[in-house]
């Protein structure tokens, strides 16, 4: 057997040639006396078209397939270089393996992104998500190799945790304790000591603590898996499970993960334009006009950078309502940020230096007592696609933040440790990586770059 992504990338090889394929059937359509199929086989992102006539002993049968039926295909490649389709296949024998049921939704006529998420199991066979998804598979790939390719060590944090590493208490529990009849204790509290892991446990919301202890060992590392956020944010951009890759380097400041997150970014670019052309051309012309340009300048250019007070600056001098208030000390609305590098820097942007305030216990504080050494990347269509800092290496002044905030030191015991045995610089970032894809393809709600999504009120199939 043959796969269609050969047929088109070693047509010459083909030519003459007796092939034997198997897919399912896209299209189907016929006369008297000969029919054509469509027929896709999942390995590439066109089709193939399947000549088949009378002269079959089944031809009755065949064209009565319904759409979606899966067939094995003996023919004769023939080689049609003029022709828009520079191949088809003459069928020799056609055979049904599965027929499908003529209820089968996905009949060729265009349906709505909303409709396609109830049908999650069978929304991969259509162009649109067959490119998503794609798409998807490469770009996780790309990450993979660019960081390998730098030496950098892949960890696998835990997935379920006791640690809230962004503070931000938007956890999902995990527990064994039966619901319907909670252990107290003394003081009339859920007694967690008796739970699975003698302590509360969440899914965890980031891999950050676990990598900078695996930094201080192998000086540069990144993780890449599930996060989970209960964060009842009803928007095109947050889902309660998503992946993110975290790298952490050691003995790197602030300036160095960015540029490290500006060349990842353009690699996995690169990478996708390289390898699924087709995919890519198809997000151009059917899902945003202008996405390959967009892109292109990505890829070539170098990246906006800015401090949050000059960003706060340049939105008050704007003379644009965004809905929202700019004030030295409020936190970036999306709004803002899209603004900021559509329409100011109209390219991907780095802000960097937000109050301390607004931002997460580890990052490390600046000079001016009043900033912390973040940075945010913004890009165009989607706003915040990184998030990042240098880290407080220093062990009394996170000691101190740690009071400061009402966190439980107890829990934090053994990320201090790490300050105190051969601490050193170190930082690093997180990318959303469906945020990524969106960048990507141009799809704008993340329910449709995910192949099961799970977004509030959402945990089906
Ligand atoms: O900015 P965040 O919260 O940063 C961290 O978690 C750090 N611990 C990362 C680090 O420094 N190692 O999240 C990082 C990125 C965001 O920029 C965003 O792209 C994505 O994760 N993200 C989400 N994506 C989808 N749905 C959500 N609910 C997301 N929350 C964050
Ligand atoms: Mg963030």
């Amino acid at each position: 057997q043959v796969l269609i992504k050969d047929l088109y990338r070693n047509t010459e090889s083909f030519v003459g040639q007796k092939v034997e394929l198997s897919g399912w059937v896209r299209t189907i359509r016929d006369s008297k006396t000969f029919g054509f199929i469509e027929l896709n086989d999942g390995s590439f992102f066109k089709g193939v078209q399947i000549v088949f006539d009378e002269q079959l002993d089944n031809y009755k049968e065949i064209t009565k397939f319904p759409i979606s039926s899966s067939i094995k295909v003996e023919g004769d490649f023939i080689h049609t270089p003029q022709a828009k389709q520079p191949f088809e296949i003459k069928a020799m024998a056609i055979i049904l393996e599965g027929s499908s049921n003529v209820d089968y939704p996905l009949q060729k006529k265009k349906h709505s992104f909303e409709y396609l998420r109830t049908i999650a199991h069978l929304r991969p066979r259509t162009n649109t998500f067959s490119a998503v998804f794609r798409i998807r598979s490469l770009a996780s790939y790309a990450l993979h190799k660019f960081f390998q390719e730098r030496g950098f060590v892949y960890v696998h944090t835990p997935i379920i945790t006791g640690s809230d590493t962004e503070g931000a208490g938007e956890m999902f529990r995990v527990t064994t304790l039966d619901l319907d009849n909670l252990p107290k204790n003394e003081e009339g509290k859920i007694d967690t000591t008796q739970d699975f892991f003698e302590k509360e446990s969440n899914l965890t919301v980031s891999g950050q603590l676990n990598a900078e202890a695996y930094a201080l060992a192998f000086r540069n590392v990144y993780t890449f898996g599930p996060t989970f956020r209960a964060e009842n944010s009803n928007t095109a951009r947050h889902a309660a499970e998503f992946w993110m890759v975290e790298p952490e380097l050691a003995f790197a400041e602030l300036p160095d993960v960015m540029n490290l997150g500006e060349d990842m970014v353009k690699y996995v670019i690169n990478y996708v334009l390289e390898e699924a052309p087709e995919e890519m051309n198809f997000f151009n012309s059917f899902i945003e006009k202008g996405l390959l340009e967009r892109l292109e300048q990505a890829r070539t250019a170098d990246f906006g950078r800015v401090t949050y007070s000059e960003a706060i600056e340049i939105l008050k001098n704007s003379g644009e309502n965004f809905g929202y208030p700019v004030e030295w000390g409020l936190d970036l609305q999306t709004e803002h940020e899209r603004y900021l590098c559509e329409k100011v820097f109209k390219r991907p942007l780095f802000v960097t230096d937000y109050p301390k305030e607004i931002k997460a216990f580890y990052m490390r504080l600046n000079e001016d007592g009043k900033t912390v050494a973040a940075t945010d990347l913004l890009v165009p269509g989607i706003g915040e696609l990184i998030g990042g800092s240098q880290r407080e290496e220093r062990e009394e002044v996170l000691l101190q933040k740690i009071k400061d905030l009402g966190m439980n030191e107890e829990d934090y015991w053994w990320y201090l440790e790490l300050r105190k045995y051969g601490g050193t610089k170190h930082s690093g970032f997180g990318i959303g990586f469906e945020r990524l894809i969106m960048y990507l393809t141009g799809m704008t709600n993340i329910r449709d770059v995910i192949p099961f999504p799970r977004t509030p009120g959402n945990a089906e199939f």
